[in-house]
C-alpha cells in the first residue's frame, strides 16, 4: 500500500512536469551553506500533515500554518511526532534537535516527506528557507486579499532538495530610526516580519533624537507631552531648503506597545536593542527638561535635520539621574543583553563655551571635551553593567578612551571597528561606506530625495565585514553586521521599503552566507523570483535596473542590446531616440541592435513595469563609439586635490581661473569644508584611472559646474540654477589623467556632488585623486 502511494505521488510529479532540478534552479536568499537538488518533489495539499517535536517544532509548525493561511487560505493538521506514530505520508516533519551549529538547520525535501531539524532558532530559519521553495504564482496572494479568497484546493510542489545551513555571524542586524519619522507599531511589525524572512536576528531601534523622543517613560511625562512632538518639519533637503511645512509632527510608543513588539520580535528570533541617545542628539529632551542643557534655552524639538549643538550638560547631576531613571524603565522593557547609549556626533561647542564644564574637566583631571564625553559614557556604562547589561555605542565612544566593556558600532567607515577590535572590544560593523540604506541607490536624476551619498546594490553586496588589516585573532571581535536606515528623507512605509529592498537582501548574504558562497552574478539571478514574491506581498522595493543595461565602449557602428527583466513577470519598454519610454513604447521581447555613430554615442532608455502595474523610473545605458583617451606621463604626487577659491562668485563656472584668493588641498572634490557661502572654486589634480574602461562623470550642483578630463569638457552643468544633475561618458586608458572641476554658487543652497563611476560603482576619492607635482 505504502509503495503504491509513493509511486502514485511520483507519477503525479512526473505528469505535472516537475523534473529534477539542477543546482542553480533552486534559489534561496541568503545563500545556504550546502544545497543539493534531489529527485522528485513534495506535494503540499489538503492531505498533507505536519508532525513536530519540541517546543521549537510546535512553534515552527504554527508559523508554517500561518503562512499557508495567509497566502493560500488553508491550514494543515498538526500533531506531535510520538514514537509510536506510524509513518504516514505525505508529512512535514519538524524536529527540534541540535545540528551542532547554533541557529543551524537541515532541511530535506523529497517525494514522501519534508524533514527539518535544528535548534529552535534553526528551525525558524529552516522554515524561512522552506517558504522560499513554495512557488510564486497566481495562488500566492497578498495577505490583504486572503479574506475574500476561497480556500486553495490544488497542490503546491516543493522541489526535492537537501540543505545544511548555519549563519556566518551571530549578530545580523538592521537599525531603524523612528525619531526623524515615526513608524507606527504595524509598520514595525512588518519591518520585523521582513527581517525574519531573510534571517536577521537583531533589530536596533533608534528611539530618541533631536527631532523627537519616541518611547513612553512613566517617570518623565514631559517626554511624551513635549519631546515627542515637533512643531513643524523642514521641507526638502536641509542643506538647500529654508521652507517648513507648518504642521506639528509627533508620535511615541506606549510601554504596552513596546512590550508587544518585543514579544513579537522574540517569537521571530529577533532581539530588539533599544537606543537612547546621549550626550548629543538630545535637543528633544532639552525641550521637555531645559534645565538639562548648558544654556538657558529656550529649546524646542528640532524641526530641521542635521545635528544640534545643544547637548546634555554633564555638570548637572540630575542629567545622570534622569538617564538612569530612563534606562531603568528601558531595561525593564527590553530583555536584550545590549543597551545602545548612542554617543555619536556630540558637538562640543556648548561644553567649550561653558565655564562650569571647563572647571569640571580640570577638576576631573581630564584632557579635553572628548575625555569628558568618555567620562560621561563610562559613568553610564557602570550603571548599565550594574543592571546586568552591556552597552553598545557608536564609534565616537573610542574618542577619549573606550568604556571598559563597551561594544563598538563602527559607522564612520570601518576604522572605528578596526581600532576597537585591536583594543579587544567587540565590534558590530555598520559602515556608512557600505551599509547606510538612507543613501541613494541610483543616479540623482531618477531617485527620490535622499541623504545624498551613493550606495548601489553591488557596492553593498561586495562588502566584506572582516577587515584584512586585522589578524585572525582580532577579526574574532567582529560579531556581525548591521544596515542602518536613518529616516530624515523616509516619511512612510512605502519609502522605507524602497530604500531597504533589495539592498537588505544583499546584506542578508553578507551576514549569513559564508564568503565562498557569495557571488554577485548568482545573487542577481536569484533576485527576480524573490522580488516577484515581495511584489505579491505588497512590498514597495526599488525596482532594479534590468540586467544587461550597461553603458559601454563599442568599436563598431552597431551594438546588440540584451536585457533581462529584474523581476519575474515584469515587462521592459524601451526607446532608442533619447525620449522617455512609456507602456506604449517598444516592449522588450528579444535582443535588438542599435546604431552607434562613429565618434558618437547612442542611448537606450527603458522602464520596467511589474505584474501589479508599478513602473520603475527611467533607466539608461549609453554606448560610446569613441577612442580611449591615453594616460599622460607624469608623477602622481600626493593624495588629494588642490583647490583655488574666489570669495566673489562669477556669474558662470567657466569664467573661473586657477588663481584665486586662497588655495589649499582637500581629500575629495567637496565644497563642505570651504568657509564661505557665495564663492567660486576650481579643483585641479590628477585622476588615477584603475583600468581601461568607460567612465561616467556626474555633476549634481547648485549653481553651475563643469567637469574636465585632460582639458576636454565631459559634463557641462554651468549656469545659475537650482539643484540639477548632468552626466557624461568618457573612455579612459588606465593611468593618470588631468582632472578639473569648476563650480560657483550665488545665494543660499550651495551644493556640489562630483562623482566618477565605473559600472555603476563610484570610485573612492581616496583611491583615485592625486595632486600631481
Ligand atoms: C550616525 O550615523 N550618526 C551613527
Amino acid at each position: 500500500m505504502k509503495t503504491l502511494f509513493l509511486s502514485t505521488l511520483a507519477l503525479c510529479c512526473f505528469l505535472s512536469g516537475v523534473a529534477q532540478l539542477k543546482t542553480g534552479d533552486i534559489t534561496i536568499i541568503p545563500e545556504p551553506l550546502l544545497l543539493n537538488p534531489m529527485p522528485g518533489s513534495f506535494v503540499v495539499n489538503q492531505e498533507t500533515t505536519i508532525q513536530f517535536s519540541g517546543k521549537g517544532g510546535e512553534t515552527t509548525a504554527a508559523f508554517l500554518n500561518d503562512y499557508l493561511q495567509r497566502n493560500y487560505n488553508f491550514k494543515l493538521p498538526v500533531s506531535p511526532a510520538t514514537k509510536g506514530t506510524p509513518k504516514s505520508l505525505p508529512v512535514i516533519k519538524i524536529v527540534e534537535a541540535p545540528t551542532g551549529k547554533k541557529e543551524g538547520y537541515i532541511l530535506e525535501v523529497n517525494t514522501g516527506r519534508v524533514y527539518m531539524q535544528g535548534d529552535a532558532p534553526g528551525l525558524f530559519y529552516g522554515l524561512q528557507t522552506l517558504l522560499q521553495l513554495f512557488p510564486v504564482n497566481k495562488h500566492f496572494k497578498a495577505a490583504t486579499d486572503s479574506v475574500t479568497q476561497k480556500p486553495f484546493n490544488g497542490s503546491l510542489h516543493l522541489p526535492g532538495v537537501k540543505i545544511q545551513d548555519y549563519p556566518r555571524f551571530a549578530y545580523r542586524g538592521m537599525m531603524l530610526d523612528v525619531s526623524r519619522h515615526f513608524f507606527p507599531p504595524a509598520a514595525i511589525r512588518q519591518f520585523i516580519d521582513m527581517m525574519a524572512l531573510y534571517k536577521f536576528n537583531r533589530f536596533h531601534w533608534h528611539l530618541t533624537d533631536d527631532q523627537g523622543w519616541r518611547i513612553e517613560i512613566k517617570k518623565y511625562p514631559r517626554l511624551q507631552e513635549i519631546a515627542s512632538t515637533r512643531k513643524e518639519t523642514i521641507v526638502g533637503h536641509h542643506r538647500r531648503s529654508n521652507t517648513y511645512d507648518g504642521k506639528p509632527y509627533g508620535g511615541y510608543y506606549t510601554q504596552e506597545e513596546v512590550r508587544d513588539i518585543v514579544k513579537y520580535a522574540a517569537d521571530r528570533n529577533i532581539t530588539i536593542i533599544p537606543e537612547i541617545e546621549m550626550p548629543g542628539h538630545s535637543q528633544a529632551v532639552l525641550a521637555a527638561y531645559p534645565s538639562f542643557g548648558n544654556t538657558k534655552g529656550p529649546y524646542e524639538v528640532r524641526t530641521t535635520w542635521g545635528i544640534s549643538k545643544d547637548v546634555l550638560n554633564p555638570v548637572n547631576d540630575s542629567v545622570f539621574v534622569f538617564l538612569q531613571d530612563v534606562l531603568t524603565e528601558v531595561i525593564d522593557l527590553f530583555p536584550s543583553k545590549y543597551i545602545h547609549i548612542g554617543g555619536d556626533e556630540c558637538l562640543k561647542d556648548r561644553w567649550k563655551e561653558s565655564a562650569e564644564v571647563q572647571r569640571m574637566i580640570r577638576r576631573l583631571g581630564l584632557k579635553d571635551e572628548h575625555d569628558l564625553q568618555s567620562y560621561f559614557i563610562q559613568r553610564m556604562e557602570k550603571f548599565v553593567n550594574s543592571k546586568g547589561r552591556s552597552i553598545i555605542g557608536w564609534d565616537e565612544i573610542l574618542e577619549g578612551g573606550l568604556a571598559p566593556k563597551a561594544t563598538v558600532m563602527s559607522w564612520r567607515g570601518e576604522e572605528g571597528g578596526i581600532a576597537a577590535a585591536k583594543q579587544k572590544h567587540d565590534v558590530i560593523m555598520t559602515p556608512n561606506t557600505y551599509l547606510y540604506f538612507d543613501y541613494t541607490q541610483g543616479q540623482p536624476a531618477t531617485e527620490p530625495l535622499n541623504a545624498a551619498a551613493y550606495l548601489p546594490l553591488q557596492t553593498v553586496y561586495n562588502y566584506e565585514p572582516l577587515p584584512r588589516s586585522l589578524t585572525p585573532a582580532e577579526q574574532r571581535y567582529i560579531k556581525g553586521v548591521q544596515g542602518n536606515i536613518w529616516t530624515e528623507f523616509i516619511p512612510d512605509q512605502p519609502m522605507l521599503d524602497y530604500m531597504l529592498w533589495p539592498r537588505a537582501l544583499a546584506l542578508s548574504e553578507i551576514a549569513w552566507a559564508q564568503p565562498s558562497k557569495k557571488n554577485y552574478d548568482r545573487f542577481l539571478q536569484k533576485l527576480p523570483l524573490e522580488l516577484a514574491r515581495m511584489d505579491y506581498t505588497g512590498v514597495n522595493f526599488r525596482i532594479p535596473e534590468p540586467a544587461g543595461l550597461e553603458s559601454k565602449v563599442v568599436t563598431s557602428t552597431t551594438a546588440t542590446v540584451t536585457l533581462k527583466p529584474p523581476v519575474k513577470g515584469s515587462m521592459i519598454y524601451y526607446t532608442i531616440d533619447g525620449s522617455q519610454p512609456g507602456v506604449r513604447s517598444a516592449p522588450y521581447t528579444r535582443a535588438f541592435t542599435i546604431h552607434v555613430p562613429e565618434n558618437g554615442t547612442a542611448t537606450v532608455n527603458c522602464i520596467v513595469v511589474l505584474p501589479n502595474g508599478r513602473i520603475s523610473p527611467m533607466y539608461s545605458a549609453t554606448y560610446v563609439h569613441k577612442p580611449f583617451l591615453p594616460a599622460i606621463a607624469t608623477k602622481q604626487g600626493n593624495k588629494g586635490i588642490r583647490f583655488s577659491l574666489v570669495k566673489t562668485p562669477p556669474s558662470s563656472a567657466r569664467q573661473l581661473t586657477e588663481t584665486g584668493d586662497s588655495t589649499g588641498l582637500l581629500p575629495a572634490i567637496d565644497i563642505r569644508p570651504l568657509p564661505v557661502k557665495e564663492f567660486g572654486v576650481t579643483f585641479t589634480g590628477l585622476l588615477k584611472v584603475p583600468a581601461d574602461d568607460l567612465y561616467e562623470l556626474h555633476l549634481n550642483s547648485d549653481d553651475g559646474a563643469i567637469f574636465y578630463i585632460d582639458d576636454q569638457v565631459v559634463v557641462d552643468n554651468d549656469g545659475q540654477h537650482d539643484l540639477q544633475d548632468r552626466s557624461g561618458f568618457i573612455p579612459l586608458r588606465k593611468g593618470l589623467h588631468r582632472i578639473k572641476v569648476q563650480y560657483f554658487n550665488t545665494g543660499s543652497g550651495a551644493w556640489l556632488d562630483a562623482g566618477i563611476y565605473r559600472n555603476r560603482e563610484k570610485l573612492n576619492p581616496a583611491d583615485v585623486l592625486y595632486t600631481g607635482q
